[in-house]
């Protein structure tokens, strides 16, 4: 090879000889002594010094140069790994054998799809049968509901005593039910537990009350307020209940009635109904009804206050008794410190369902539970002597 005539020639020539000889064999480095440089190491910083001076590129960087693994190495390290560090990785990466994939603690994308279609599906027919739950009533003749409004057992402003009184008015009276809108205990969590501090009740001593109570009477129904549903999914009245025809059900239960003449007759019971009017205290249920829930009772309570309307069904003819129900706690110091208007006339409402009256007739409504017991056992006894 002819030697270059200019410095600049020589320096590009050097460069690309470099360039042509450098590889993961090293071979570069047996050019420097070659060239008249000590090693490999000398040539090569005379190239970085030289050639920007004549304006030539600089070598490229190693990487491409190097083979598979070193290029693996590179990737893992960086790609201004050297020829040499890549070859140390590259060592180390091949002294070692781990398998080839190791097990995770995650389930697959595909069980994941699998178990999410099974629950879905499941949830779909839990809700389903929830629409409308239906209830065969067995006893012949008129029944009655006592809905008791929010107990709050464990509030020191609850009437415990009027709790004990309705429970057994229930028990002594033929063909009454019992059924709890919700609330039944204040179950103060997070930064409301420091109102356990302002009630004589413990938390503990709650769940005593809510055990008495909910196996005090035969339910139709039993709902969870959203006092009760502060405890989340561990809610411990849910394990309490034992006799509730619909079950323990969060926030609603809407349930068609089977009298055994083939009457049929809905309730829907909500622990609240959405919508507020300060001149109407009924004006959720009656909401309801109007935008639909053409039921024949319609219950909620968690409001703390009392009302009653009735409306119209114009298609069917059916009558909806919408009841606000207000609570046994009668001296809440929340109200008080709102100024909230005193609009509770009483703690529970009773339903009386004659199933062989005309519409008008099916049901009639009580705030005076000791009234619905005696009308209840007038019915009843009417019906007996008719026979
Ligand atoms: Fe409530
Ligand atoms: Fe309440």
């Amino acid at each position: 090879m002819p030697t270059p005539s200019t410095p600049r020639a020589r320096i590009q020539t050097l460069r690309d000889r470099y360039v042509a000889r450098r590889g993961p064999e090293r071979a570069w480095e047996h050019l420097g002594p070659e060239l008249g440089y000590a090693d490999g190491k000398s040539l090569k910083r005379a190239l970085e010094r030289y050639c920007p001076i004549y304006g030539i590129e600089l070598p490229p960087r190693v990487y491409e140069h190097l083979n598979v693994d070193e290029r693996r190495a590179a990737e893992i390290w960086g790609k201004e790994t050297t020829a040499d560090e890549a070859s140390v990785i590259q060592t180390a990466l091949t002294s070692v054998v781990a398998p080839a994939e190791l097990p995770i603690e995650l389930p697959s994308a595909e069980e994941l799809r699998e178990r999410r279609r099974k629950q879905f599906e499941r949830k779909q027919i839990v809700e389903e049968a929830k629409k409308l739950i239906p209830v065969r009533v067995r006893l012949d003749g008129p029944i009655g509901i006592l809905h008791f409004g929010d107990p709050h057992l464990d509030d020191d402003g609850t009437n415990i005593a009027l709790v004990e009184r309705h429970v057994e008015i229930v028990n002594k009276t033929k063909g009454m039910l019992g059924a709890n809108v919700g609330d039944t205990t204040n179950n103060w969590v997070g930064r409301l537990a420091r109102l356990y501090g302002q009630q004589s009740t413990s938390a503990a001593e709650a769940w005593v009350l809510a055990e008495w109570f909910v196996s005090s009477v035969a339910w139709l129904y039993m709902l969870a307020g959203n006092h009760d549903l502060w405890s989340g999914a561990g809610d411990p009245i849910k394990w309490m209940q034992k006799c509730v025809a619909t079950g323990y059900q969060a926030t609603e239960a809407r349930m068609e009635l089977c009298f055994p003449n083939g009457r049929k007759v809905r309730v829907n019971a909500r622990h609240d109904f959405s919508g507020y009017s300060m001149w109407n205290p009924a004006h959720g249920a009656m909401k309801a009804a109007w935008l639909g829930f053409r039921d024949h009772i319609n219950t909620c309570g968690h409001k703390h206050i009392s009302g009653y309307g009735l409306v119209k069904d114009p298609d069917t003819g059916v009558l909806c008794h919408c009841i606000q129900i207000g609570s046994y706690k009668l001296f809440d110091r929340y109200a008080k410190e709102k100024g909230l208007r005193e609009q509770h006339i009483s703690p529970c409402a009773v339903t009386i369902i004659d199933p062989d009256a005309n519409e008008t007739g099916l049901v009639s409504v009580f705030h005076d539970p000791a009234e619905g017991a005696e009308f209840l056992n007038y019915k009843r006894a009417r019906k007996s002597h008719r026979k």
